[in-house]
């Protein structure tokens, strides 16, 4: 998410830490800062929005000082202003973070009742006061931050200076990547390899739980237990631009491969595995309305729509409210029946899309309340909104929605999960499992996409020459079904079709032939059987069926030409896992087609016209 460069020499640091986060600024932010130890004080300067602004700061007033860190703010908690950015100071503590904190409630209540002055909206900030309390108690940096870890849930990347001790940058890790380095006499660190390459190309990536101290020429790191470890390291020979995308080709690829680790964002906090319940506090919807809302109007475009498709299923199997989905554009268009006992889930990664703004802004200026489902923090969706639920995904640089889908199907369903038990409509034993599959759904994200590569690959070359492809599933596999189309068509530019299968016989089917491939999402659920009769529907056709099953569906890998298999879950799961294989498809076809694949033509990642 957020960007981080520290740098510990001989030279004067400025200029060389705004240059390192420049090479960050690929990863997307909404702020940006410095601060530097000139060897007495710690300068901080800070600046909200484009990184230049912060270079045009540092021009008028340069920071002096061979020891400093830096900061690219993707906001997550807290509005993207320059009281938000990082780095934070607290008395003579200064830190960054990547990450995000997850008991930072708690956090935050019970440093205020000990008199904590905070400025921010951020959970960072509460970091950097857990530090310079320990200090203020009389331990040195590097104690006090390992103190100060002790007391914090959730993820992160620290670099942290203090006044008392020039010269040295203490690091942590967990959960958010973290690179140390030496360069000639200098320590470096940043939350990224390409930051770092005009400097060094020896690097090390710091475990979980590990922390290091940087000096001049000086690098120690220290495992979870305190203990000094001895840890070499290693040549990166990544071009820059290739380090840019982690070593992926483009960074449609790199983001489905971030989806474990967004979606875990995406969780972080929000299940009580305990009680078997969703976490409401950050849904930020009265508890009132969860029993008075008589009806829910989802409206989204795009991919966000095919999502807003699995809202409406989850809302009204778990909560039982009359939940319908609707085209924002649509929605807008044709002065719907909507007032205050509604309530309208405006669905957008972005969170700037003109229809689904204005689709939701009209509801409410007729009394419905409104939520966001939103990534970007504080976009315009966000700022209208009376609540808005947070996907947490990072930023999505490619133009094709994969990772914000993904992390907006999981909060759509934790949002049902809230919903339903508030109403007493999802009993504690469903709710418990579903809790428990949302739980382990990152770690089945990342096998099904390690599982199922080569072979999509391949499947990819085979077909990626054919002028037509069907996309066929029912119940939750219908938004799926559609989404596969739509990736295809806007990486590839390959004519794909999304249907129910239920669907097929009145009119689709006569497109089938032996030139079309046939993608059948079939996981084990409620629709299973129905739709292995569309599939032999296709099959009789002479359709080229690929089937998208759960693992050890041997019956279905016997009717089709290809299988491609993902873990068992929960059906309202499925989603998630059964899109990866089609995410995939569409990017190696697209791939092997040549095409611009994180800018396809005529296409932009906000659609801010209507
Ligand atoms: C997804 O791959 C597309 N680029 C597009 O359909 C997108 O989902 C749509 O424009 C909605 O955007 P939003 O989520 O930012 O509102």
């Amino acid at each position: 998410m957020c960007g981080i460069v520290g740098y510990v020499g001989s030279e004067p640091c400025a200029r060389l830490l705004y240059e390192g986060l420049q090479r960050l600024e690929y990863r997307g932010y909404d702020s940006a800062g410095l601060a530097v130890h000139d060897g007495t004080e710690i300068h901080v300067l800070r600046a909200a929005g484009k990184i230049e602004r912060l270079g045009r700061a540092l021009a008028e007033r340069p920071l002096p000082g061979t020891t400093g860190i830096g900061h690219t703010r993707w906001a997550t908690h807290g509005r993207p202003n320059e009281t938000n950015a990082h780095p934070h100071r607290v008395d003579g503590v200064a830190l960054v973070h990547n990450g995000i904190i997850e008991n930072h409630v708690e956090l935050r209540r019970r440093l205020t009742a000990a008199g904590a002055r905070i400025q921010s909206e951020t959970d960072t900030e509460l970091v950097a006061h857990l530090v310079a309390e320990r200090m203020r108690g009389g331990l040195d940096l590097l104690a006090a931050v390992r103190a100060a870890l002790a007391e914090l849930r959730g993820a992160y990347a620290l670099a942290v200076l203090a006044r008392g001790e020039p010269g040295r940058i203490v690091v942590a890790k967990s959960g958010s990547p973290l690179v140390v380095g030496l360069a000639g006499d200098a320590a470096v660190c940043a939350s990224d390899v390409p930051a770092l390459l005009p400097w060094t190309r020896d690097v090390l990536a710091l475990e979980d739980g590990e922390m290091a101290v940087l000096e001049r020429a000086s690098l120690r790191v220290y495992g979870p237990d305190g203990r000094a470890v001895d840890r070499p390291l290693r040549r990166i020979d990544w071009s820059p631009v290739m380090a840019e995308k982690a070593g992926f080709k483009h960074f449609m690829l790199k983001e489905i491969f971030e989806q474990p680790r967004a979606i875990e964002d995406t969780l972080r906090g929000r299940l009580d595995r305990a009680a078997g319940d969703v976490h409401g506090d950050e849904i930020g919807l009265d508890p009132a309305l969860a029993q008075s809302v008589e009806r829910v109007h989802l409206v989204a475009c795009g991919t966000s729509h095919h999502a807003a498709m699995l809202g409406r299923w989850y809302i009204e199997r778990l909560a039982r409210v009359a939940a319908n989905v609707e085209l924002a554009s649509e929605f807008r268009g044709r002065d719907p029946v909507v007032g205050p006992r509604d309530l309208v889930v405006a669905v957008s990664q972005s969170g700037e899309t003109i229809d689904t703004l204005v689709a939701a802004r009209e509801a409410r200026e007729r009394g419905a309340a409104v939520l966001g489902v939103v990534n970007v923090v504080d976009s315009a969706i966000a700022r209208m909104a009376d609540a808005t639920f947070y996907t947490h995904a990072g930023p999505e640089i490619g133009v094709a929605s994969t990772k914000c889908f993904t992390t907006q199907i999981v909060a759509l369903l934790l949002f049902a999960i809230w919903l339903g038990r508030r109403r007493g409509t999802l009993p504690a034993a469903r709710a418990a499992e579903l809790v428990e599959g949302l739980a382990r759904l990152p770690a089945q994200v990342h096998e099904t996409l390690r599982a199922t590569r080569q072979l999509v690959a391949n499947l990819a070359r085979r077909h990626a020459d054919a002028r037509d492809v069907l996309f066929l599933g029912r119940g939750p596999s219908y938004p799926v079904a559609l989404e596969g189309a739509l990736k295809l068509k806007e990486i590839s530019y390959v004519h794909a079709e999304g249907y129910a299968a239920g669907e097929m016989k009145h009119g689709p089917i006569a497109l089938v032939d032996a030139s079309v491939p046939v993608f059948v999402v079939a996981p084990r659920d409620a629709s299973y059987e129905r739709v292995m009769s569309n599939l032999e529907e296709a099959r009789a056709r002479d359709g080229r069926v690929v089937a998208i099953v759960t693992e050890g569906d041997e019956a279905a890998a016997r009717r089709c030409e290809a299988v491609v298999e993902v873990p068992a879950c929960a059906e309202e799961l499925s989603p998630v896992l059964t899109v990866l294989p089609l995410q995939l498809f569409a990017y190696f076809v697209a791939d092997h087609k040549g095409t611009d694949v994180d800018q396809p033509r005529n296409l932009a990642k906000t659609v801010t016209v209507e």
